[in-house]
């Protein structure tokens, strides 16, 4: 057993010491392993001590590239979108289907819901019809009740929008939930969820220890938001004559737009492909969630989720043809906030905002649909066409290149070697090997 690796009272350390902790413990080369946790340090101190706060135990911070993608044009106005994420290819084909579409009247975007939900989780086992009385009897002390945490809220034209009792008792026994649905405004709001459902429950709890309507105790198991927001959702769509699809590298858009409708049909029937067609829709709505600091793990649980909602996982886009027309479109969940959280405290998030010229919370969701259809599109374009790997090979090449400091004539002469042979990276490195041997 590895004993020397069990601290304790570890989050008391200062960074310094926790650094040193980690140096020693895993690292033959300790000043090797600190000088390169040092190095990601921002030399601004203030900004850096920004960063450490954000977290528990910050040792350092971790890179990833902030992209944008230009000439997004959505419901007749133009964006540049940022983008975080590590994937190569990205931030190129958002790109590629931003211009692609602009050309041809640009993305519809439109706001179907944006009812946020959030659950008290209880157990009872009296008598239900009495549970019902009960609930009806206190059902205003919930809003009474909450009057101060919800005040702003209301001001802004948001707030509770209702509580319902649910019997769920089918599913586990004496189990039961207040579900209770919210508007958040430009807040994605979970604070706000989250501490008047805390408030419900005590109110709840409260009451129940004095009514004489119960035949039975109430235990509260936890109070906690959804992630899974199926009416809170946007709708994202892209459409023009199957003719106007031609382009340089489309030179049969007829049987582009067929085959690209097939495509999109064996990700609504297949589970293996529909994953992986998601996962490319993910690549375009985590990048833009990520650089405007919303939460990318609570829109991947919540996207997944509706992705099965009708009980067999499929595919979140759609495309056809009718009447000479080529349409794709996909409505996913999405709650986001444009004010509060990060928003206010990252200031790569502000920049990102800023770029964006300020959002509401719906206009960010029309932006993040947008981006992760534009993704989709140019995904199975590619798939469809030339295959994936030709496009994906060529930002692998100028990684291996940029690895490997490659000067600007041997990139010329890397580039000329490789267009007409498959790249891997044993390859590269081998031509590069050559080629420097060579000069
Ligand atoms: C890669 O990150 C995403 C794709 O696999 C998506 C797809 O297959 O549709 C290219």
């Amino acid at each position: 057993m590895n004993a020397d690796h069990n601290v304790s009272g570890f989050s008391k350390l200062s960074k310094a010491e926790k650094i040193d902790w980690i140096a020693n413990a895993y690292f033959a080369h300790p000043d090797e392993a600190k000088n390169l946790i040092k190095s990601y340090w921002n030399a601004d101190a203030k900004l850096q001590q920004l960063h450490d706060e954000f977290i528990e135990n910050t040792i350092t911070n971790f890179y990833l590239p902030l992209g944008v993608a230009p000439n997004f044009l959505i419901n007749g106005k133009y964006y540049t979108i940022p983008m975080a994420i590590e994937e190569s290819s990205v931030v190129a084909a958002a790109s590629k289907s931003a211009k692609f579409w602009a050309t041809r009247g640009g993305f519809k975007a439109t706001i179907i819901g944006r009812e946020k939900i959030g659950q008290v989780h209880f157990l009872y086992k009296g008598n239900a019809e009495k549970l019902v009385t009960f609930f009806n009897d206190i059902k205003p002390k919930f809003f009474a009740e909450t009057e101060n945490l919800t005040k702003n809220m209301r001001q802004r034209g948001g707030g509770i929008l209702d509580i319902e009792l649910r019997n769920q008792t089918q599913k586990l026994d004496h189990y039961f939930q207040l579900h209770a649905t919210f508007d958040t405004k430009d807040s994605m709001g979970a604070n706000f969820i989250n501490s008047c459902l805390e408030q419900f429950a005590k109110t709840m709890k409260a009451e129940a220890e004095v009514s004489d309507l119960l035949d039975d105790d109430i235990e509260i198991v936890m109070s906690i938001l959804s992630n899974y927001v199926p009416n809170c959702v946007v709708r994202a769509e892209v459409s023009c004559k199957v003719a106007d699809l031609a382009e340089k590298s489309i030179e049969n858009p007829e049987a582009f737009a067929e085959k690209f409708v097939q495509a999109v049909r064996i990700a609504e029937v297949e589970t293996f492909r529909a994953v992986t067609h998601n996962k490319g829709i993910m690549n375009g709505v985590d990048a833009v969630v990520l650089a405007t600091g919303n939460d990318f793990r609570a829109v991947e649980a919540g996207i997944h989720a509706y992705a099965s909602k009708d009980g067999k996982y499929t595919s979140l886009s759609h495309a056809k043809i009718e009447d000479g027309m080529f349409t794709f479109w996909m409505e996913i969940p999405l709650a986001l906030g444009t004010v509060g959280g990060l928003t206010s405290l990252h200031p790569l998030v502000k920049l990102a905002m800023d770029m964006l010229e300020k959002p509401s919370a719906q206009e960010l969701m029309q932006i993040v649909a947008v981006c992760g259809l534009a993704q989709n599109f140019a995904a199975l374009r590619s798939l469809t066409t030339t295959g994936i790997q030709e496009g994906h090979m060529k930002m692998h090449l100028n990684n291996i290149m940029s690895q490997f400091h490659a000067t600007k004539e041997e990139r010329q002469e890397i580039r000329q070697h490789f267009h007409s042979r498959p790249v891997s990276h044993a390859a590269v490195v081998d031509f590069i090997s050559v080629l420097r041997k060579k000069n």
